[in-house]
């Protein structure tokens, strides 16, 4: 798990580039891939009336969303004054320790793998205390590695990037939650910049081809 110490490291990290943060996004490559999972994460939202975002940022997600009750969370101050200033109703809380009611929620949502940050041990059942029965938890996540020419070094242990499709639906099914859907994207350098790897084909692969995972699990 994060310690303490090392989120306060991440809100640091992220309040000193959020300034610049929603420009560094915003090239054709990185527009169009963030378009592609997007559109998941928002499908999820759809005709929900409250709908949560954890580590909402800069609010550029959340702000597509439809619903007429929407409320932010994140660790990082200047990242909420950004998101502040789109107007969007945001808290500066942990993940981890959600200021929200019990069961008061239909959507929650996660854009840009903000819940790499949480331990899902903690994270998962505290999402599933908001969410209302029945409502989507929507996330996009990295995977731990993927296949490269170029051996990456593997990130730190303590962000929840799991090891492959497996790993990851096992995480939201131990946490009581029901997978619906998983779209597979890989990062590719030409248009359309990402690559829909479909489900037989991951099924076939020792190491996720995936760079990309948007998930949708619902609270039974
Ligand atoms: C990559 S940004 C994603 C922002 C936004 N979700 C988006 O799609 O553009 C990750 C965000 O998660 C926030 N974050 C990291 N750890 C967090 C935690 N424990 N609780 C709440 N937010 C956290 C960071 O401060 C940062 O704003």
């Amino acid at each position: 798990m994060t310690a303490p110490r090392d989120r306060r490291a991440v809100a640091a990290g992220y309040d000193a580039g959020a300034d610049g943060y929603d420009a560094r996004h915003a090239d054709r490559r990185g527009a169009a891939r963030a378009r592609a999972i997007d559109r998941v994460l928002l499908d999820a939202t759809r005709g929900a009336a409250r709908v949560l975002e954890i580590g909402v940022g800069t609010g550029r997600l959340l702000a597509q969303v439809a619903a007429p009750t929407r409320v932010g969370v994140d660790v990082a101050a200047r990242m909420l004054a950004h998101a502040r200033a789109r107007g969007l109703a945001v808290v500066q809380a942990d993940g981890h320790a959600l200021p929200i009611a019990s069961a008061s929620v239909d959507a929650v949502i996660a854009g840009k793998g903000a819940l790499r940050y949480l331990d899902p041990a903690v994270a998962l059942p505290e999402i599933a205390r908001v969410l209302r029965p029945g409502g989507a938890l929507a996330a996009h996540l990295y995977p731990r590695r993927t296949l490269t020419w170029r051996a990456a070094a593997p990130p730190p242990p303590e962000l929840w990037q799991p090891a492959d499709t497996a790993a990851l639906v096992a995480t939201l099914v131990g946490a009581g939650f029901v997978v619906e859907r998983i779209v597979r994207l890989r990062s590719v350098r030409w248009w359309p910049y990402a690559l829909a790897i479909p489900a037989w084909v991951d099924a076939r692969t020792p190491v996720p081809l995936w760079s990309h995972a948007a998930v949708v699990a619902r609270r039974p």
